[in-house]
């Protein structure tokens, strides 16, 4: 068998994407996933698609998350098309909810600021507490207020990751679940393929996209430096409720507390809770009780809701939530693509293209700049 072109090591949402954006450029590529497609982080997301909330000031998250927001129509249709698997892409809008006068006051001042940019271009509304009720009649009267965003939405994130990984496939891709990598191939400064169970897989290129365990892989290679890639695990618990059908079903979201993100199923996703707790990726009562008490807060109607599940997923948190790409310096052929905290759905096919476009021996992209692992980097000890 003839080696890959590329290795790329993770299964989730963005090892999927960059094994599809890697493909689709005409290399050979193979994927290796020691559980499943989605088995962690991806399968937990609740798939929102709002770049407004999660950046709270203008800069390289909004941006980078407009500009993944824009291509999301034309990547789910192309992806449809070539998997035969629908992500399930819906505009559903989002409504960024102000449960006080002060909060009100400042979503209000971030929305103006926000339409003030004009070379950002988004698409946003304030509305008095009226208003927000006529468009989501469901509300909590206790809303003060809320910025409601026509484009944003939401799509299934295991499915997502599915339709790259098939669309991969389609395109010659090996897909293989299963299959632990469990160190890299290394000759002199170079590194040439990585070691599984089964014995050692040479490739050209290996890209690491392991999420919160990239660090870890790291590890593998003699001496690296450890300060490049501040990744750390960040639980995420959602709860997944069937919730009698709205009229016109948007994500709702409030402050970081929490948001509701409607599936086309019926199925209606609460999420999600931020914990600091190593890699422990357990569902606990304290974070299934937070979210239970949430979202009637939003929506009183949900009390009578039934509950379907729960589930937690590990996000790779990092420093400034953005994630980081890039060449790992002093390692012909390693690449690193972690990092993406909130956004890793949102950002997966601009994570892809820039990874693409990296492994190929070109420059990160002029709009990639604030994603280069090099900004984490410290002084160098000397010797
Ligand atoms: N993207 C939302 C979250 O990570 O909870």
């Amino acid at each position: 068998m003839r080696a890959p072109d590329v290795i790329v090591v993770g299964g989730g949402v963005v090892g999927a994407s960059v094994a599809f954006h890697l493909a689709r450029e005409g290399l050979a590529v193979a994927l290796l996933e020691r559980d499943g497609l989605a088995a962690a982080a991806s399968g937990a997301a609740a798939g929102m698609l709002a770049p407004i909330g999660e950046a709270r000031a203008p800069g390289a998250l909004l941006g980078l998350g407009l500009l993944a927001l824009r291509g999301f129509e034309t990547l789910c249709a192309e992806l449809r098309e070539r998997s035969g698997i629908d992500p399930q892409y819906v505009v559903s809008g989002a409504m960024r909810i102000a449960l006080s006068d002060d909060e009100a006051e400042s979503l209000r001042a971030r929305a103006l600021a926000l339409l003030a940019d004009r070379e950002l271009g988004v698409e946003l509304e304030w509305l008095d507490p009226a208003a927000a009720r006529a468009l989501e009649p469901g509300l909590s009267f206790a809303a003060r207020g809320a910025i409601w965003s026509p484009l944003e939405g939401h799509v299934s994130s295991p499915l997502l990751t599915r339709a790259y990984a098939e669309a991969a496939s389609a395109l010659g891709a090996s897909i293989e679940t299963g299959t632990p990598v469990e160190g890299l191939v290394c000759e002199g400064n170079a590194v040439e393929g990585v070691r599984t169970r089964a014995g050692r897989r040479p490739a050209g290129a290996v890209v690491l996209c392991a999420g919160a365990w990239t660090p870890g892989c790291l590890g593998w290679l003699p001496g690296a430096r450890a300060d490049l890639l501040p990744v750390v695990p960040v639980r995420g618990q959602t709860v997944t409720l069937e919730a009698p059908p709205r009229p016109r079903p948007g994500v709702i979201v409030s402050g970081n507390r929490a948001y509701l993100v409607p599936k086309r199923d019926g199925a209606l996703i609460v999420g999600a809770t931020e914990e600091h707790v190593g890699f422990d990726c357990r569902v606990t009562a304290a974070g299934v009780r937070g979210l239970l008490d949430a979202a009637p807060s939003l929506v009183p109607e949900l009390q009578g809701a039934s509950f379907r599940c729960a589930s937690a997923g590990l996000r790779p948190g990092s420093p400034d939530g953005l994630p980081a790409l890039g060449a790992w310096p002093d390692a012909r052929g390693l690449f690193v693509a972690a990092g993406h905290h909130r956004n890793g759905v949102l950002l997966s096919a601009l994570t892809g293209c820039f990874v693409a476009d990296l492994v190929r021996g070109k420059a990160l992209a002029d709009e990639a700049r604030a994603l280069a692992l090099e900004r984490f980097a410290g002084p160098r000890s000397p010797g």
